[in-house]
């Protein structure tokens, strides 16, 4: 069995997905473990370690070379793997439906493509979640980055000079993301507040010691689909909600939004008018900006200025702290292949609840419903 891993090659991608750490957990499977050189130097990896873990470190694309399982952070070109076996596994992100064509070379080559963002939200499956990993990471460096760029501070000062107020911090969406700005906020000392659709997370927003902001008695305000993922809210939703985060944001400084819906683009929070509501020096993040964004104007990775507020987000806000998002990753996959390993035929075997659910190619087909229609 032999697992590779290739540098990443997609555009502002920092991290690796494979740590020493992991290799010397596949080598204690029996699994011979290819890196090729440089990939994880991006985050702060040498190649000298991966060695010293017992990876074989090889020049080039010639690291897949009688692969059986590629594994990567995004899913590499089809074209380099060549020299991979046939049929082998590459599990990593796709984002499927945004790369179809991607998924049909991957079956037109006869690989198996596993889409780590198709984990079922399962018990048994969470430590193998990679959105959920990234999502955490990605949650706090948001908070961190508007707080860079925030001309003032975000906890309450009372110094000798007078007092400088605390910041007020909304969080839009409160899932893995919306969860970890939430805490961090608190712990910088800012005042926080945060909405959802899902009216669930309203005693997750209490626990952590923030206020809930919810919109009420509206049909289908439950907001939740399967999967513990969102729903595309209703006409009277929309409305109701845009009226109360109106007058919710001309009253903050900082705004983080999370809000995402599966397979759809992402949802429109804060429209130009409401940022003009907004005080001048304050700070938008936009986590969604690389789906489609949920602030009209927002740019991945710029710092757009409107109305005197800074509109922020990142097309790979969890790649800004490569090192602990490569390590989490890494420990995902290896918690994905180890948990269905086969002794006996020294491989991993997956079963039909998770196995149906990341598998997008096989035999030559694309065999994922998800991607149907
Ligand atoms: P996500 O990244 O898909 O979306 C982020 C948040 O935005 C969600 O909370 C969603 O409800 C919210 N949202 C969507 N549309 C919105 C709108 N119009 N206005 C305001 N908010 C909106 O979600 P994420 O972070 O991946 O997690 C969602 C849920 O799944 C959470 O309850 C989480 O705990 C659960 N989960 C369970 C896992 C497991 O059991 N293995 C693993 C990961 C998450």
């Amino acid at each position: 069995m032999r697992i590779a891993v290739l540098k990443e090659r997609a555009p502002g991608e920092s991290r690796v997905a494979i740590t020493p750490e992991t290799v010397k957990k596949f080598a204690a499977l029996g699994a011979t473990v290819a890196v090729e050189e440089g990939a994880g130097l991006t985050a702060s990896i040498p190649d000298g370690a991966y060695s010293e873990a017992g990876a074989q470190v090889v020049p080039g694309p010639k690291a897949v070379e009688g692969a059986d399982i590629v594994l990567g952070v995004q899913a590499p070109d089809v074209m380099a793997l060549a020299g991979a076996k046939p049929g082998a596994w590459v599990a990593a992100m796709f984002d499927p439906f945004r790369n179809g064509e991607t998924v049909e070379a991957y079956a037109k080559g006869g690989f198996e493509a596993l889409s780590m963002e198709f984990m079922p939200r399962i018990t048994r499956a969470q430590s193998m979640d990679v959105l959920s990993s990234q999502s955490n990471l990605a949650g706090y460096k948001a908070v961190l980055t508007a707080a860079n760029e925030y001309g003032r501070a975000f906890p309450m000062m009372m110094t000798a000079a007078g007092t400088v107020q605390a910041a007020k911090v909304f969080v839009m969406g409160v899932g893995v993301a919306g969860l970890q700005a939430i805490a961090t906020a608190k712990r910088l000392g800012a005042q926080v507040s945060a909405t959802d659709v899902r009216s669930a997370t309203k005693e997750q927003i209490q626990s952590l010691g923030a206020k809930p902001v919810f919109v009420e008695d509206v049909a289908g305000i439950e907001g939740e689909g399967s999967g513990g993922y969102a729903t595309e809210m209703s006409e009277e939703y929309q409305k109701a909600q845009a009226e109360l985060v109106s007058s919710h944001i001309a009253k903050q400084d900082i705004v983080i939004t999370t809000a995402l819906i599966p397979g759809r683009p992402a949802p429109k929070l804060i429209s130009d008018a409401q940022i003009a509501t907004m005080k001048p020096g304050s700070v938008i993040f936009d986590l969604a900006v690389a789906q489609g964004g949920n602030v009209e104007g927002s740019q991945p990775d710029q710092t757009v200025e409107k109305h005197g507020v800074k509109v922020v987000g990142y097309s790979n806000t969890a790649g800004h702290l490569a090192a602990d998002a490569s390590a989490l990753f890494a420990r995902n996959l290896y918690n994905f292949l180890s948990a269905f390993w086969d002794k006996e035929a020294g491989k991993p075997v997956l079963d039909e609840e998770i196995g149906d659910a990341v598998r997008l190619t096989q035999g030559g087909k694309v065999v994922t419903e998800r991607l149907a229609g």
